[in-house]
Order: structure tokens, then sequence, then C-alpha cells
């Protein structure tokens, strides 16, 4: 049996993820969730149905009075009436201050848990157990909770750090392999804006590493979670550092509305990467084999890089819509050199353009 990684995320209330292998059975849930809990809601989307009854077994009998709650798959969750329902739960079942909600499966559930979390009572305790790897190296670690309405996502929400999170590499063997390689997207941003490492270990095997059982996978998410505790832990809010954490981001969102969220996060984020590093290449700041071994790296794994020259205008207006922006400037967070990020407002249009146009 291998042991795990502890990474603290600083902060107010620091807290541990803990990284590692067969991890759900064990001392780390009952003790992330505290000896003041009596009661445990595990929210859990269909596609973890067993794990979720496994744990609400095991927490049981460590003397937890533990129900399960399943929720819709994926952004199905992320709704008001979700979140309702298990407000319901909690009500009806008399969960106090003091109790807790557990949260397993990909961001989305645990967005959602957070929230509830979050809302119930002002604030309970939530530990969060990611089980695809974009939940893992970012999701479920920094304390952003929230719920989408009709008119667009993650509109309603609250920062509510977790009690702690458990990466158990285990959850991953049922995680549809495009899935695994869109959330090592977000991994490869981490490598980008702050640990070369990151970029040597994919580069080493691009192919082997698009499987959850290659041998790096463990020390990929432990960098790519420490990237994220290191900003975080600056920066809760979102105003500072951690936007940093937004690379490849503000063209990504751009492109999942024009694809009408068809497409995966981490796939939008790709282009997205290969975007912000043209437009540093075009604005004399990222050196030109820099930028090409963003191309390189995302297309190793299957990635894509390229994107349809017929939606320019969509793309601008979703950009300017994003809620990161401010007032009508448009931000890019673009790189002088690998782990060197800084931020680019309101860049030239024709430059934008010209670097919308290297996607060809
Ligand atoms: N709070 C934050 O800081 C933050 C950061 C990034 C993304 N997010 C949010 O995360 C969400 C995306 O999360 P995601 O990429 O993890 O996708 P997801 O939560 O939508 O999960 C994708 C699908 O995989 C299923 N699934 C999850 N784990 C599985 C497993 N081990 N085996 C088989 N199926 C599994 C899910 O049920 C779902 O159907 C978005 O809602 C996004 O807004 C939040
Ligand atoms: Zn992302």
């Amino acid at each position: 049996v291998s042991t795990s990684t502890r990474i603290v995320v600083p902060g107010p209330q620091p807290y541990e993820v803990v990284i590692g292998e067969g991890l759900l059975g064990g001392s780390e849930l009952p003790q992330m969730l505290g000896d003041d809990a009596h009661r445990v809601l595990v929210v859990h989307p269909g596609a973890l149905r067993s794990t979720g009854a496994r744990i609400r077994d095991d927490l049981e009998r460590a003397g937890y009075q533990a129900v399960t709650a399943q929720v819709p798959d994926g952004e199905q969750a992320k709704t008001a009436t979700v979140a309702a329902s298990l407000w319901g739960v909690l009500g009806r079942a008399g969960f106090t201050r003091t109790d807790a909600v557990l949260g397993i499966g990909g961001g989305a559930t645990t967005d959602l848990a957070g929230f509830v979390a979050a809302s119930w009572l002002r604030g309970v305790r939530v530990v969060q157990v990611p089980t695809t790897l974009a939940a893992m190296v970012d999701a479920a670690v920094g304390g952003k909770t929230g719920i989408n309405t009709i008119e667009g996502k993650n509109l309603v929400g609250a920062f509510h750090p977790p009690a702690g999170v458990v990466c158990d590499l285990r959850t991953l063997r049922t995680l549809p392999r495009e899935d695994f390689v869109a959330g090592l997207a977000e991994v490869v941003k981490c490598g980008l804006v702050a640990d070369p490492q990151i970029l040597a270990l994919v580069e080493a095997d691009p192919s082997g590493v698009t499987a959850w059982q290659a041998p790096s996978t463990r020390e990929l998410v432990e960098r790519s979670v420490r990237v994220k505790a290191d900003v975080v832990g600056r920066d809760l809010h979102e105003s500072g550092p951690r936007e940093v954490l937004n690379y490849g981001h503000t063209l990504g969102h751009a492109v999942e509305q024009v694809e009408q969220y068809s497409w995966r996060h981490g796939a939008a984020v790709s282009v997205g990467l290969v975007f912000a590093a043209e437009l540093a290449r075009l604005a004399g700041r990222l050196p030109a084999p820099v930028a090409q071994r963003h191309r390189q790296v995302l297309a190793a794994l299957g990635l894509p890089t390229t994107y349809r020259q017929d939606r320019w205008d969509e793309l601008l207006a979703a950009m300017r819509r994003d809620k990161k922006s401010r007032g009508t400037l448009l931000r890019f967070v673009v790189l002088d050199d690998v782990g060197r990020p800084a931020r680019l407002e309101g860049p030239d249009p024709e430059l934008l353009r010209a670097a919308y146009s290297e996607l060809a």
C-alpha cells in the first residue's frame, strides 16, 4: 500500500488535499468530517451510485448517521431545483450547524454539494471527493461553489472552502478516457503558468499519460494541486494571483458558448491556451518556440489546437459578456515565458483577430 500525499491549502481555515489510492474506506473521511458532525449527506451522481453507497455504509460503521442523495450527472445537477431538493433532505433529516455534506463526483457535483453546504444554516462543513481529473486538480480545490441559472453558468454561488478534499485516483478507473484527457488540459495549464516539470512529464510520454493508470498520473495531480493551492492560498477571492488559473479560459469559455456547451470544457480550454499563446507571441511577449510548445504538448495529448475560422464575431461578443471581464475592457492572462504569467488588458482588436487566424 503506497502512502498518500497531503497538500495544505493555506488560508483563514487551512485544509488538506489528500492524494492517493484506496483512500475512501479508511480514516480520511471521518477525520475530515470531524467528531462534531452526527449527520452526513452524501451527494453523488448516478455514475457514482455504488461508491456513494459504499461511503454511506462506511460512515455508518464509523458512527455517523449518513444518507445518500443521488443527483443528475454532470451539469444537470447545478440547478436551483436540485439544490432545493437537497435543502429538503437536510431539513427533513434535521441537519444542524455541526452536521456535514460530502460531495462525490465531478466538478458539477462538488460545486453543487459545496453550494448546498455553504447555504444550509449559512454554512456547514463540506468534504469533497472529486472523481474526475478536472475536479481533482481544479473544481474541488479552492472553495468556489455554485449553480447555474437559465441565464448563465455559475451565476449563483458562494466562496465556501471545504474541510478537506480526498483525491482517490482509483475512482478514475470508470472515467471515460475523453474526460480524463480533457482534464489533462487543466494539468497542462498548471504546467504552463507555474510548473515546467508538469510539461516535462507530459512530453516524456504524451500517449502514456492519457490513461489514468499511467505512473505519472499521481505526480501530475499532486503538482497541479500544488499550483492551485499555492495560488488560492494567496488569493481566495480571485482578484489577484488567482487570475492566472484563468489562463486559456477567456477564449475557452467563448468557444464553449459558441458550441452551445457540446464541447468538453478541457477541449475548449486547449484551444484557448493556443490562442493566448499566439496573442502573447504576436504582442512580442512570448518567444515563438514557447507558443509552439503549447501546440505540441496539447496536440500530442489528442486535444484540439485549431478552431473554425468563421466564428470570430460570436467569439468576441461572448468574450465581452464574460463575467470576468471588467467593464468593456477585455482581459487576458498571457505568458512572458513558461511559469511567468502576466495580464494583458484591452489588446488591440487587430491583434486579437490575428491570434484567432493562427487557430486555422
Ligand atoms: N469551483 C471551481 O473552482 C470550478 C473550477 C472548474 C470547474 N468547475 C465546474 O466543474 C464542472 C465540470 O466538472 P467536470 O469536468 O469534473 O465534469 P462533470 O462534473 O460534469 O462530470 C462529467 C461526467 O462524468 C461523470 N463522472 C464523474 N466522475 C466519474 C467517474 N469517476 N467515472 C465515471 N463517470 C464519472 C459525471 O457524473 C458526469 O456525467 C462545471 O460545472 C464547472 O463549472 C468548478
Ligand atoms: Zn477550467
